[in-house]
């Protein structure tokens, strides 16, 4: 059976990006095998974050996973830091990592390149080695995820090899999955950025008011000439709405551009516009139900411990691989 894996970290409001990137799919996992999805809180702390904040974001993800329609009767939905044995694998892990190869990772260079060494904590360095534990205790073989984070468990994989190759078969090799349609939704003002949660003008917050989400897709940058046509490279605008109408309609952008071959711009992005409409006002409404009745409480208490047999396990047989020794009869 498939043990899949994920997560999403609580450094800010989830975007349309991460909604079609990923958590739109988690639930579809559920009928592959078993799922474990988390709030990656540890993750949130490697870039300055108001305590409050933290709460607030992670309180937000675990009603939002419930409200994408993952199901705790058959997944497990958990806090991070509600399972030790993430940072104990990770205290064992980070010795099979190099700084070389981690000072190539794009994240890290993405976010630390204008900042000087004394402003870097060590947290956001070694990111990777806290992400291979998280896929690596759960015996992961499919790591649901955007486009921007396959070059993580592309080094979780060699992690495994290097680990494997001295102890024997310890870890299990897990892979990317990245969504089809949609693995990396453009930013509405500049679409040669990625739509990220830092641009309040540029993405679409799951917890926008509808009517905002439709005033910034009605002016969102399009292209020069006036044909709905989908080219990344020559209408990147234009395309990236492409993108979110078909992920949305689970059909592909070049059957999209069929639908509006004969649309001008402006009642394209009607179109599109209310194809976002359609989905999140569903799935707002279940969010603020579930916010108000704090049912994720118990959810994740529950997901807690139900993660953390498992954790322990895989924790255990790495801590013998590598001579720890052991005091259990
Ligand atoms: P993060 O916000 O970095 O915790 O990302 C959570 C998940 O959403 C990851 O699987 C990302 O790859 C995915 N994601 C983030 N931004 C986008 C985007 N603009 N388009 C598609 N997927 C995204
Ligand atoms: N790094 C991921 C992100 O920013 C979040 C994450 C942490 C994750 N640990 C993970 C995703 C393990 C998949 C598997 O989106």
């Amino acid at each position: 059976m498939e043990r899949i894996l994920s997560g999403i970290k609580p450094t800010g409001e989830l975007t349309l990006g991460n909604y079609i990137g990923a958590l739109r799919h988690f639930k579809d996992f559920q009928n592959r095998g078993d799922v474990y999805i988390f709030i990656a809180d540890l993750h949130a702390l490697t870039m300055p974050i108001e305590a409050e904040t933290l709460r607030n974001n992670s309180r937000d993800i675990a009603a939002f996973y419930l409200a994408s329609g993952l199901d705790p009767k058959r997944c497990t939905i958990f806090l991070q830091h509600t399972v030790p044995a993430h940072a104990e694998l990770n205290a064992i892990l980070q010795n099979y990592l190099y700084m070389g190869e981690l000072k190539r990772m794009t994240q890290f260079k993405d976010k630390c390149s204008k900042m000087n060494d004394n402003q870097i904590g060590l947290g956001i360095f070694a990111y990777p080695v806290l992400m291979a534990a998280d896929i690596l205790l759960y015996d992961a073989t499919i790591v649901p995820v955007g486009e921007d984070q396959v070059q993580h468990v592309e080094i979780t994989r060699d992690l495994v090899h290097r680990f494997n190759s001295r102890y024997g078969e310890v870890l299990v090799l897990p892979r990317a999955e990245v969504t089809k349609v949609g693995a990396r939704i453009m930013s509405l003002c500049d679409p040669s950025k990625k739509m990220s949660k830092s641009d309040p003008k540029g993405d679409i917050f799951l917890k926008d008011p509808l009517s905002v989400s439709r005033k910034k897709i009605m002016s969102a940058v399009t292209d020069s000439g006036s044909e709905v046509r989908f080219d990344p490279a020559a209408k990147p605008g234009i395309s990236n709405l492409l993108t979110i109408y078909a992920a949305l309609k689970d059909i592909t952008p070049q059957e999209a551009e069929k639908r509006f071959a004969k649309f001008r711009y402006g009642d394209f992005k009607k179109a599109v516009a209310e194809a976002v409409e359609e989905e999140l006002g569903p799935f707002k409404a279940r969010y603020e139900k579930i916010i108000a009745d704090r049912s994720y409480i118990s959810v994740l208490r529950d997901g807690a411990k139900k993660a953390s047999l498992v954790a322990a396990k895989t924790l255990r047989r790495v801590q013998k691989a590598v001579g720890l020794l052991s005091v259990d009869e």
